[in-house]
C-alpha cells in the first residue's frame, strides 16, 4: 500500500482528499495518510476530524500527523502540497494593495499573485529538495498557488517529480454535467495556456463535436466571462480571464465590496474549523462548499490512480512544454492536456491554438518566468521587470510605487530579498 503525505494538512481542504480516497477505496491501496503542518493547533484538529471522518466512511487507513517535515516526506509515494505561506492574512494584502491603485488584487495573478509566489517558492523548493533525498521516486502533487509558477520553479531548480494542478482542468466536464447532465467520461476538449490563463476548444461529447446550442449551454456555466464575448471567441476562456477581459468592471466591483475574498474566507474558516473541532462531528461541514477549489481532490486522486495503477488517463496538468505549445519555450511550464500513466505525464501537442489568445498567454509566461527568477534570486530588478511584463500591471508609474510597498508588506516572509 502507498504512503500519502499531505503538506499543509491543517488546510480546510484536507477532508476533501480523504473523501475522494473513500470513494476510490477499491481502486487506491492507501496504507498510510501522513498529515504535516507547521500549525500544531490546526494539525491536531484535523487529525482528530480525519480519524472520525474516515472511520465513518469505513475507510481503512492509518492516519498519522507530524510537524517534522523529513518524517512526513520519508518514503512517501505521493506528497500533496496545499500550503499558504503567511496564511489568509497575507492573502488579504495581496488583494488590497493593488486595488489601491485600481489594479486587480487577486491571490494568483497580478502584483498580488506575484507576492504569493515570492512567499511560497522558497518553501516549496525546500519541500522538493528534501523529497530528492527522502522520497526520490515519489510524486509531488501540487495545489499550492500560484500553481503554474510553483511548478515552473520546482521543475527548473530541483529534480523532484512534480505535477501541478488546478481544479480548472475539469471545469468543462463540470459545466457539461451541470448544463445537460452529461457524465464526465463522455466529454473531451483541447486545453491550452497557463494556469488561470487558458482556453478550451474543440469540445466533443461521445466523440462528436458539440453543436452550437450545446456550446452555448456549456459556456453559459462560466459566469465570470460574458457569454456574448465567449460566443465571439468561439472558445471558452478560464474564469480567471475575467480579470483581463472585464478589468475595469471587476476592479470597480471589488472596490465597492465591503470585504475581499480573503476576508470572506477568513470568516468562513472560523465556521469550518469550529465544525472540525467538534468531537461529536464526523461530517464535512456544509460551509466547506463555499470555498473554491471544489474538484481538486478528484483531479489529484485521478492522477494517483493513473500513476500508481498505471492506467492511461487524459488529464490537464502543469508540465514543461516540450513543444506542446509551439510559441512558448520548450522548458516553460504550461497547463495543457496530458497523457498520464506510471511513466509520468506527456503533454499532448496542441494542434490548433485558438486565434487571438497567444499574445496574452506569451505575455503572462514572460511575467511568470521573470517572477520565478526574482523569487529564487531575491532580485528586485527582476521583480520590476516581471511587473512591467504583466498585462495587468505594465505601467512604470505603478511599478515604481508598488515595489517598495509590496516588499514592506511581505518582509516577514521574504528571507531571499
Ligand atoms: C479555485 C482556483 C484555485 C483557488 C481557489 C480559491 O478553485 O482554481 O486556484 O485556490 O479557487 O478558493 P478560495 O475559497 O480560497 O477563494
Ligand atoms: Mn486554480
Amino acid at each position: 500500500g502507498m504512503k500519502f503525505t499531505i503538506v499543509g494538512a491543517g488546510s480546510s481542504y484536507t477532508p476533501e482528499l480523504l473523501d475522494e480516497m473513500g470513494m476510490r477505496r477499491k481502486q487506491l491501496a492507501v496504507r498510510e495518510v501522513m498529515l504535516y503542518d507547521i500549525d500544531e493547533k490546526r494539525l491536531g484538529i484535523m487529525e482528530g476530524f480525519c480519524k472520525r471522518f474516515s472511520q465513518k466512511m469505513g475507510l481503512d487507513v492509518e492516519i498519522k500527523s507530524t510537524t517534522d517535515l523529513d518524517k512526513a516526506l520519508y518514503g512517501a509515494d505521493f506528497v500533496d502540497t496545499q500550503i499558504r505561506v503567511g496564511g489568509n492574512k497575507q492573502r488579504v494584502k495581496d488583494e488590497k494593495i493593488p486595488l489601491q491603485y485600481d489594479l486587480v488584487g487577486q491571490e494568483t495573478t497580478g502584483a498580488g499573485g506575484m507576492m504569493k509566489a515570492f512567499r511560497t517558492i522558497p518553501v516549496m523548493l525546500n519541500v522538493a529538495r528534501r523529497m530528492e533525498e527522502l522520497s526520490p521516486t515519489g510524486w509531488l502533487i501540487n495545489y499550492t498557488n500560484p500553481t503554474g509558477l510553483v511548478t515552473e520553479a520546482v521543475t527548473r531548480y530541483t529534480k523532484a517529480n512534480i505535477a501541478g494542478f488546478c481544479s480548472g482542468g475539469i471545469f468543462p466536464k463540470m459545466w457539461a454535467k451541470r448544463a445537460m447532465g452529461i457524465p464526465y467520461e463522455k466529454v473531451q476538449y483541447d486545453y491550452v495556456g497557463l494556469n488561470h490563463m487558458n482556453f478550451i476548444s474543440n469540445i466533443t461529447i461521445d466523440g462528436r463535436p458539440v453543436t452550437e446550442e450545446e456550446f452555448v449551454k456549456i459556456a453559459a456555466e462560466n459566469d465570470d466571462v460574458d457569454l456574448e464575448l465567449i460566443k465571439l471567441l468561439g472558445v471558452i476562456p478560464s474564469p480567471y480571464l475575467q480579470w483581463y477581459f472585464h478589468t475595469n468592471e471587476k476592479v470597480a466591483k471589488f472596490k465597492a465590496s465591503p470585504k475581499t475574498r480573503g476576508e470572506y474566507v477568513q470568516d468562513l474558516e472560523k465556521e469550518v474549523f469550529a465544525a472540525y473541532a467538534d468531537e461529536n462531528n464526523c461530517e464535512k461541514p456544509a460551509a466547506l462548499a463555499k470555498r473554491g477549489g471544489g474538484g481538486y481532490s478528484e483531479v489529484a486522486m485521478g492522477f494517483v490512480n493513473a500513476v500508481y495503477n498505471n492506467v492511461d488517463t487524459k488529464m490537464v496538468v502543469n508540465v514543461p512544454n516540450q513543444g506542446a505549445v509551439s510559441f512558448l519555450p520548450e522548458s516553460a511550464v504550461v497547463e495543457v492536456g496530458c497523457l498520464v500513466n506510471k511513466t509520468g505525464m506527456q503533454p499532448l501537442h496542441v494542434a490548433k491554438v485558438p486565434e487571438m489568445c497567444w499574445g496574452l498567454i506569451a505575455a503572462v509566461k514572460n511575467y511568470e518566468q521573470l517572477a520565478v527568477e526574482a523569487a529564487v534570486e531575491g532580485d528586485v530588478r527582476k521583480m520590476k521587470l516581471a511587473l512591467l511584463a504583466h498585462p495587468l500591471v505594465r505601467q512604470w508609474e505603478y511599478v515604481e510605487k508598488l515595489v517598495p510597498e509590496l516588499l514592506e508588506a511581505n518582509k516577514e516572509y521574504l528571507p531571499q530579498f
